[in-house]
C-alpha cells in the first residue's frame, strides 16, 4: 500500500524513503507484535497480582494502567511507541523543510482558482489546541514560522501515512471520508445534502471524498490551524476538487443560521476538549437546517466495548502521545450529548470503510479495536 503522490505532497529522496520505510516497519512491529504481549503480561501476571492484593478484580482502567506501568515489558513497549512517533515526525519534518518554500509557491500560484481559502490574522487558536504538540507532532497544527506557511499541513500529510501504519489510511489518506460516505450511503440512502460542512478538516483528506459522493453539493471545511487550511486548499486545487476552506473554530463559526444540510467531522472529537465538544454540538444545531444531519466519525475505540486491559492500553494515547482528550472522547456518549442539545434519532455503531484498503491487523483481539478498516460513527438529526 502506497500513498499516492500529488503536487503538494513533499517528495522524498531515496535515503528519506529508506528511513521512512524503516520507521514504518518499526512502528508496525511495535504495535502488531510487541503490543499484544501486554495482554499476556496482564492476564498472566498483573491481573492475578492485583486480585491477590485487593481481593477483587481491578475497578477501572486507571488501576490497570498504573499496575502495567510498573512492568519492564510495558515500559519497553511504551518507550518504543514514543520513539517511533518522534522518529517519524523528525524524519518527515526534515524532508518537508527542504522543500517548504516550493510548496508555499505552489499554494500561492493556485490560490482561489477553483475553491476558496480564508485565513484570519486575528484568529485566536484555543488554548486546548496550543497547549500540546498533538500526537508528538512538533508545533502541532497551528505553528507558523513564515508568511503563508504550509509546513504543518505538509508534515501532517506525509506523516499521517506512517502514523496510521499505512494501509488503514487509504492511498489518498481518505479512508475516514470513505467510511463516512459509506455510512451515509448505506444507512441514509435518500439523504442528499446540498450544503456540507466538514469540521476539523486538517488538510482535507476526508473532505475531498464528498466532492464525489455528492457532486451537486457546495462543500465547506474549517480548522483552527492556518498552515493546515492553506495546504488543504492547495492540495484540493491540485486534485481538482472545489472546496471552500476557512480558518475557524467549530465552537463559534461565522456561518449563517440554518445554512447546512450536513455538518460532520472525522477524528476531530478526540482532539477537542470536553467543553468544546458541547459547544460544537450546540453550534452545529444552529448551523443545520431542520431535518439536517450531524455526523461524527471517530477512532474505533469505545471503551465500553473493550475489556479493562484494552482500555488501559489505548489510554497510552492520553498519557504518552499528547492526546489529552483521548480517554474522555472514548468514554463520551455523543448520542446523549446530541439529544441534550435538541437533536433526535441519534444512532451510533461501527462502520467498515469500503474498498480493499484495510491495513494489517493491529493484533488486538476485539473488533472494536482492530485497525483493519473499522471506524466509530454517530449521527443525529435536527
Ligand atoms: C486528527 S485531525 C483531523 C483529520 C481530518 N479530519 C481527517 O480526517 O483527515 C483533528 C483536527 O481537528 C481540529 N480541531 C480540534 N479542535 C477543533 C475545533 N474546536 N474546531 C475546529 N477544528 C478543531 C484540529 O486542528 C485537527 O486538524
Amino acid at each position: 500500500m502506497a500513498q499516492i503522490g500529488h503536487p503538494m505532497l513533499a517528495q522524498m529522496t531515496h535515503d528519506e524513503g529508506a528511513r521512512d520505510n524503516f520507521i514504518f516497519s518499526l512502528k508496525r512491529h511495535v504495535s502488531s507484535t510487541v503490543g499484544p504481549g501486554n495482554r499476556n503480561l496482564y492476564f498472566g501476571k498483573v491481573l492475578p497480582a492485583l486480585e491477590k492484593k485487593y481481593g477483587r478484580p481491578p475497578k477501572n482502567r486507571h488501576e490497570v494502567r498504573k499496575a502495567m506501568e510498573r512492568e519492564p515489558y510495558y515500559q519497553s513497549w511504551s518507550a518504543l511507541m514514543r520513539v517511533g512517533q518522534e522518529m517519524m515526525w523528525d524524519s518527515v519534518g526534515e524532508s518537508v523543510d527542504r522543500q517548504v518554500d516550493g510548496l508555499i509557491a505552489k499554494y500561492k500560484k493556485r490560490r482561489n482558482k477553483l475553491g476558496t481559502v480564508r485565513t484570519d490574522p486575528d484568529f485566536k487558536v484555543p488554548r486546548y489546541l496550543t497547549a500540546v504538540d498533538h500526537h508528538g507532532m512538533p508545533g502541532s497544527y497551528h505553528t507558523e514560522t513564515r508568511e503563508d506557511d504550509v509546513r504543518a499541513g505538509a508534515v501532517y500529510d506525509r506523516g499521517a501515512f506512517l502514523f496510521q501504519i499505512g494501509g488503514a489510511g487509504g492511498v489518498l489518506m481518505d479512508a475516514r471520508g470513505q467510511a463516512m460516505a459509506a455510512y451515509l450511503r448505506e444507512n441514509h440512502p435518500d439523504f442528499k445534502p446540498k450544503r456540507i460542512l466538514d469540521l476539523g478538516c486538517s488538510v482535507g483528506m476526508s473532505t475531498l471524498v464528498f466532492c464525489d459522493a455528492y457532486p451537486d453539493a457546495e462543500i465547506h471545511a474549517i480548522d483552527p490551524g492556518a498552515p493546515l487550511i492553506r495546504y488543504a486548499h492547495a492540495r484540493a486545487e491540485h486534485l481538482n476538487k472545489k472546496i471552500h476552506f476557512s480558518q475557524q473554530n467549530a465552537e463559534f463559526t461565522d456561518f449563517e443560521d440554518e445554512s447546512f444540510d450536513l455538518v460532520m467531522s472525522h477524528v476531530m472529537v478526540h482532539e477537542t476538549s470536553g467543553t468544546a465538544i458541547r459547544n460544537i454540538v450546540r453550534e452545529t444545531h444552529r448551523l443545520l437546517k431542520s431535518g439536517g444531519m450531524m455526523a461524527h466519525l471517530e477512532v474505533p475505540v469505545r471503551y465500553k466495548d473493550l475489556d479493562l486491559c484494552e482500555q488501559a492500553m489505548r489510554d497510552w494515547q492520553t498519557y504518552y502521545n499528547e492526546e489529552p482528550f483521548w480517554g474522555g472522547a472514548c468514554t463520551l456518549d455523543l448520542c446523549a450529548v446530541s439529544e441534550e442539545f435538541g437533536f433526535h434519532d441519534a444512532e451510533d455503531g461501527y462502520q467498515q470503510q469500503p474498498r480493499e484498503r484495510f491495513g494489517p491487523s493491529s493484533g488486538f483481539t476485539q473488533k472494536a479495536n482492530s485497525s483493519g478498516g473499522w471506524w466509530y460513527v454517530m449521527s443525529a438529526v435536527k
